[in-house]
């Protein structure tokens, strides 16, 4: 059975180069950690040390004269012309094992003093916001099939805030030790490492310190983003080092609890059509994803029977062609860019723009994600829930949102995943419009907003671009999704 389920990350791993990197993420963790025994208690990071004031420790803030004007991309290579500045290099996080995350930070193009800041993190876990986040979703450029020129991406989030893009974990994308090039990272690790680059990149970036601060991602960011928010918001009430001003977090198909995503999982399989209703029937049966117990026989006999009846559909976005079928029909995303991503970043000239590997010294080639890290990741919680439960009660906005036709998160996983919250309701579910017809739905909390958006996939700014603009402007707004009566 693990030898199955090695054999089958590895067919993902592959088939997942021709669109994206994460593609496995979700799989992998199906079909090896459920082998085993899991720890179903909820010690979670954070809820019951974060309490304690003896727990903080200063983090590390190096001198960061000059960097901002020695981070400012003059141009990068093939794109249009903008009116907004762009900023990319390296935040020290770690001086003596020489640990440096990148970063990618792009001003709003108009007013940019009034509006607000915005981190964006991809998931995976070790997954690049540079390659995913900003070239293939929300940035303002997205690269052409030449691999060497960008066009411009009207519906950027940049449009409404100032985006900071960070590749977190150290090991990820062009972030880097000088002492190690053997990474191995976690949750936990990768909440301080994110939490120090912040307070430096503040102290590079003054003017944004009192700025409305918020966190958005998708995915695995469903970890990383509520522990970084439970990390910032206890060390703002015991640091007299610099306070962050967040005031929201909101995450796109969230991974956030294992029972509810994978019972969601197979329910939505039967429910799009997909599985037939004995597979379904089995599973239902057989499988005990609240047990702590691995996955029985039978179980597991007919979880491979669904994973052969769905076939070789794209499993973040149910309806997309796939990228190597050339008789496509123009669906209005590439099912492609992920390789011309991949071409235009190891491009050298390009490195040299965004102040990489200007020497060379950075061995190997920039990945989307880091395999290996992926595999030797050392604490992953099987529910995030109660974190995100201490932030609901802080206050903070929260809001989740899912595109409806991801099969890796799907929206039933979440919707069961709210439930297990157990949060009142406060405005009940409906629809909300945008651009002259139904964009999704949205159901407000207490203190939390759930919204899908109708007809995209996984990757929410990829698939249904205005719509994604629309939503994040609301998010940042503290505004109810607009609808026409
Ligand atoms: C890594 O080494 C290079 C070359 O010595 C140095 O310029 C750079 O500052 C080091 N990085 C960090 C994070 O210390
Ligand atoms: C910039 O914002 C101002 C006021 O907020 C608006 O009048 C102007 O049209 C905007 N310009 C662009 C290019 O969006
Ligand atoms: C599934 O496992 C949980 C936890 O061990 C147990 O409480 C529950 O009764 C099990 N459900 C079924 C249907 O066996
Ligand atoms: C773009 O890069 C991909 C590899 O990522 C390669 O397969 C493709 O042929 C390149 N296209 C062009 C036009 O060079
Ligand atoms: C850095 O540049 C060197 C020399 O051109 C190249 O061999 C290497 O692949 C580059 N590293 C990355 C991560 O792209
Ligand atoms: C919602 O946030 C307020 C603080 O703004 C808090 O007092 C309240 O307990 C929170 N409610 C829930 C259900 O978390």
């Amino acid at each position: 059975m693990r030898f199955l389920a090695i054999l089958f990350l590895f067919y993902f791993v592959s088939f997942a180069q021709c669109y994206e990197g994460i593609m496995f993420d979700l799989l992998y963790n199906a079909r090896t950690s459920m082998q085993e025994k899991r720890p179903m208690n909820i010690d979670e990071y954070g809820n019951n040390n974060n309490n304690n004031e003896a727990e903080y420790e200063a983090v590390y803030v190096g001198p960061q004269d000059g960097l901002k004007e020695a981070d400012k991309i003059v141009a990068l290579p093939g794109q249009p012309e903008v009116f907004f500045d762009q900023y990319s290099g390296y935040v020290t996080v770690d001086p003596n094992d020489e640990k440096a995350l990148f970063y990618y930070f792009v001003e709003s193009d108009n007013s940019s003093s009034t509006k607000p800041l915005v981190l964006w993190i991809n998931g995976g876990p070790a997954c690049s916001s540079l390659g995913n986040g900003a070239m293939m979703e929300l940035g303002p450029f997205r690269v052409n099939k030449d691999n060497k020129t960008l066009w411009l991406n009207k519906f950027a989030w940049n449009n409404v805030a100032n985006i900071i893009f960070l590749e977190s974990p150290i090991g990820v994308g062009f972030s880097y030790s000088n002492k190690s090039t053997d990474y191995t990272s976690g949750d936990e690790q990768t909440a301080a490492e994110s939490y120090t680059f912040l307070i430096n990149w503040l102290e590079r970036f003054p003017e944004y310190k009192a700025r409305d601060f918020f966190i958005a991602g998708e995915s695995y960011a469903g970890h990383y983003i509520p522990q970084l928010a439970q990390l910032i918001l206890h060390n703002n009430k015991i640091t007299n080092q610099a306070v962050i001003n967040l005031k929201g977090i909101a995450i796109g198909n969230p991974y956030i609890d294992d029972e509810t995503l994978y019972i969601g999982k197979y329910d939505y399989l039967w429910s799009h059509a997909l599985i037939s209703d004995e597979i379904h029937k089995g599973i239902v049966l057989n499988c005990n994803f609240s047990s702590p117990e691995p996955l029985s026989d039978e179980c597991n006999k007919y979880l491979s029977q669904a994973e052969k009846a769905r076939g070789n559909i794209f499993y973040y976005d149910i309806y997309a062609p796939l990228c190597d079928v050339p008789s496509n029909p123009d669906s209005g995303f590439d099912p492609c860019t992920d390789q011309y991503i991949f071409s235009y970043l190891n491009n050298r000239e390009v490195q040299k723009s965004l102040h990489v590997n200007v020497t060379g010294q950075l061995p190997g080639t920039w990945m989307v994600c880091n395999y290996d890290m992926l595999v030797s990741w050392k604490d992953r919680h099987h529910t995030v829930l109660p974190t995100i439960m201490n932030l609901l009660s802080s206050g903070i906005r929260v809001w989740l949102y899912s595109g409806d036709t991801d099969l890796q998160v799907p929206v039933t996983s979440t919707r069961y995943a709210i439930k297990k919250l157990g949060v009142t309701l406060k405005t009940p579910w409906t629809h909300w419009d945008s651009q002259g017809e139904v964009s999704g739905y949205v159901v407000e909390y207490q203190n939390l907003t759930f919204a899908t958006v109708r007809g995209s996939g996984h990757y929410v700014p990829s698939y249904q671009p205005a719509r994604a603009l629309e939503l994040c402007s609301s998010f940042l707004n503290g505004r109810f999704l607009s609808q026409y009566s």
